[in-house]
């Protein structure tokens, strides 16, 4: 049983494998946190609440209630009675005044989990799953509050998320609804963040929590290349194998926050939901609201083991496309090959040459459409440009087939460009201000899709093209972030609502894609990985991480990313030297062995790069395949950060049973008088021998843990290895 409740005690007790998180009532029904952390198996108190600590229990003593609730650990505070610590909710009555507070009417535990209506959540069946409703109310307001923790036990994972309904007679005003509040002693707590720019996404930063609040958001429309909805608290000293890690990360991909508080009596509250910048939210009597879901897990055994419990958890909880647990087929993109630059005889040309080499899909990238030869025009016309594709697009396509290649093709569905068809017809579908010119950025607006017929227009420019060819992939990019908010759509009243209707916009149209395409390949995309969040893994089992393909560049991005995803989901592909953003030139080996462990792939014109890089392309492909269901379905480990030493990065992927180990090291700088490097590799079974492939060496998975191993032998700046170690 995942879950109890234990009726005396007002405790209930939620536990997974390797953890437990505790929740007690205080007498007066405040919802208290009790302990998150390793696993409890005897008896439990709730002592830890430190009601009698306090003199100031509203029940007993009403003379300092705010001094209590600024002090009490609470799983859900509310903004505006006297907590003031960062505020989970803050509602607006009809007076004008903001503040509630909720108490405890009931709750339910039942096997399973139910959906959250309208956003992509985790799901599992009764036998993986078993969820917490906490029902509590505020007697003023007449509004029901529901705080739902769904425990997957195997996973080490506590999902929450909130819902609140008006069962009043009055119009409130939500203007914060976060999703998940932890409130714990300070442990000298570190904050992990994945912080990032274009071209730079998701690099880690750690630092010493202060006193004050430690934020990171996004007010940009989307999860953004800059911040990422991830933190995590970590104990002093915590490694990839020893400390404590308290994460959480959201499924969701507009605007953000999370932040942790160190407050005055040295608790530290953390908390996560969507950002109350420019949010507020209109609930009308009987209407109700769905925050999104916060992914939380401890790990008591350092940060190694929250990777794994996460990417176990998306792997079998979160992505549900068919892809998830199959391969990929190894696709060739023309993006970096030609840009805008491109006719059906140039696809047809790069097409010939991949399938040579053993390349299964040709993806056509941005350009195809409309009269777009650059990135100032077209965004809306998703009409076949027939000047580039002559023929036609099914004729492009069944060709393409024909040479043995699956098609691919590119949209920006959410956007809309000023010189457009589109935008002649409807410029009040531009989100917008009226009477002030909306900022272009990339020459473009962004559509409003709160408005259900500019939605069915995207969709069915989308879905058209879909049905009109043999198309079995779609990059879904989307190449700006929002501004102006403002639509035509709605009324004076609403208009802070559609950050957030945006973001429920794009579901329902990703949810109709993935409903009426199963099979389709959905790779999500944003200027790069901007848009590399759980909301979108759940539409789509790939993500492209960065428009920055260096292979240097890509280990700090792709270390950041598989903290936190499997390895699977990032896009990633080899392209042409000198790389087109930062302008190094790397062996196309290490190229292929960074790639490798994501979705891999080709971004270059295969018929202009050199004879000899081409000629590697067929090992490169046969690699793939002979890895990719270890690099897919394995437990990952970091074994060692270029981030850190500045020297060189090591990573690697163990089969479940630990039959297999693939260590992949990329030395980024020579030393002198480096003749051998020790590394302590992980991930391996201590009692059992391994044989390292291509050699006739021999080890036990404990000498190559404990004693280490050795890489020899290697020479120069970027230069990679890849060691294949099979259970004897
Ligand atoms: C974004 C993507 C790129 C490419 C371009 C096309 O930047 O990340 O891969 O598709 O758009 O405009």
């Amino acid at each position: 049983m995942a879950v109890s409740y234990e009726k005396q005690k007002k405790i209930f007790k939620l536990d997974t494998e390797k953890s437990t998180y505790l929740i007690g009532l205080s007498p007066e029904g405040y919802v208290g946190h009790i302990y998150y952390g390793d696993r409890l198996n005897q008896n439990v108190d709730n002592y830890l609440l430190r009601m009698e600590e306090h003199p100031f229990i509203p029940s007993v003593n009403k003379r300092e209630k705010s001094a209590f609730l600024d002090f009490y650990p609470i799983e859900y505070p509310s903004g505006g009675v006297g907590d003031y610590r960062e505020s989970c909710i803050n509602i607006r009555n009809s007076q004008g005044c903001m503040g509630s507070e909720f108490f405890y009417t009931s709750h339910e535990i039942y096997k399973g989990k139910h959906k959250l209506e309208g956003l992509p959540a985790s799901f599992g069946t009764e036998e993986e799953v078993e969820t917490l409703d906490i029902h509590c109310h505020d007697e003023i307001l007449h509004l029901e509050l529901l705080l739902s923790y769904s425990v997957f036990e195997k996973e080490n994972i506590i999902t929450r998320s909130v819902r609140i309904e008006n069962c009043g007679q009055q119009e409130v005003r939500l203007e914060k609804i976060y999703s998940a509040c932890l409130d714990m002693d300070n442990e000298d707590f570190e904050m992990i963040s994945l912080h990032g720019s274009w071209a730079r996404e998701r690099h880690i930063q750690q630092g010493r929590l202060h006193y004050g609040k430690q934020i990171v958001s996004s007010a940009r429309g989307e999860s953004s290349h800059q911040e990422h909805p991830f933190i995590a608290l970590v104990t002093p000293g915590t490694t990839q194998k020893q400390g404590k890690v308290y994460a959480m990360h959201f499924v969701y991909s507009g605007n953000f926050t999370a932040q942790a508080e160190l407050t005055q009596f040295d608790s530290v509250r953390m908390v996560m939901g969507i950002n109350g910048e420019e949010f507020s939210w209109r609930l009308a009597p009987g209407e109700a609201f769905q925050a999104p879901e916060v992914v939380m897990t401890y790990s008591g055994e350092g940060l190694g083991q929250m990777s794994r419990s996460y990417h176990d958890f998306y792997r079998n909880y979160l992505i549900r496309s068919s892809y998830n647990h199959k391969k990929r087929p190894i696709l060739i993109n023309n993006w970096e090959a030609t840009y805008f630059d491109f006719d059906t005889e140039k696809l047809l040309d790069i097409a010939r040459e991949a399938k040579k080499c053993g390349i299964e899909m040709l993806v056509m990238d941005d350009g195809w459409f409309g009269h777009r030869s650059s990135d100032d025009s077209s965004l809306g016309d998703w009409f076949v440009n027939e000047n580039k594709i002559t023929g036609g697009l099914k004729n492009l396509v069944d060709q393409v087939n024909e040479i043995g290649l699956k098609f691919g093709i590119w949209f920006e569905p959410e956007m809309i460009s000023p010189d457009s068809e589109l935008y002649k017809k409807h410029p009040e579908w531009a989100i917008q201000i009226t009477g002030r010119e909306a900022t272009q950025s990339r020459n473009q607006y962004v559509l409003d899709l709160s408005r259900k017929e500019v939605r069915d227009y995207v969709y069915e420019c989308v879905a058209a093209v879909l049905r009109s060819a043999n198309i079995e992939y779609v990059k879904w990019d989307m190449n700006r972030q929002l501004s102006d908010m403002g639509s035509t759509y709605l009324g004076r009243e609403d208009q802070q609502e559609l950050f957030h209707r945006y973001v429920l916009g794009v579901y329902e149209l990703q949810e109709r894609l993935v409903s009426e395409f199963p099979e389709l390949l959905l790779e999500n995309c944003s200027g790069g990985g901007a848009r590399f969040d759980p909301g979108m893994l759940y539409y789509s089992p790939q993500i492209w991480c960065s428009d920055d393909t260096d292979a240097i560049e890509r280990l700090l991005i792709q270390e950041g990313t598989e903290l936190i995803y499997p390895l699977a989901a990032m896009g990633a592909h080899v392209s042409d030297c000198p790389n087109h953003t930062v302008g190094r030139v790397t062996p196309f080996e290490t190229r292929g062995h960074v790639a490798l462990s994501g979705t891999f792939g080709y971004e270059l014109d295969i018929t202009k790069i050199s004879e000899e890089e081409r000629s590697m392309i067929p090992e490169q492909t046969a690699m793939y395949h002979k890895y990719h269901d270890l690099i897919r379905e394995g437990d990952y480990f970091r074994i060692a950060s270029y981030r850190e030493n500045h020297l060189y990065d090591c990573w690697a992927s163990s089969a479940k049973d630990r039959s297999e180990v693939l260590v992949t090291y990329v030395q980024v700088l020579g030393q002198a008088n480096c003749h051998s490097r020790k590394i302590y590799l992980d991930g391996f079974d201590p009692d059992k021998t391994y044989c390292l492939e291509g050699t006739d060496e021999e080890y036990t998975g404990e000498l190559l843990m404990k004693a280490g191993f050795l890489i020899r032998d290697m020479r120069g700046d970027f230069q990679s290895r890849l060691y294949h170690f099979i259970v004897k």
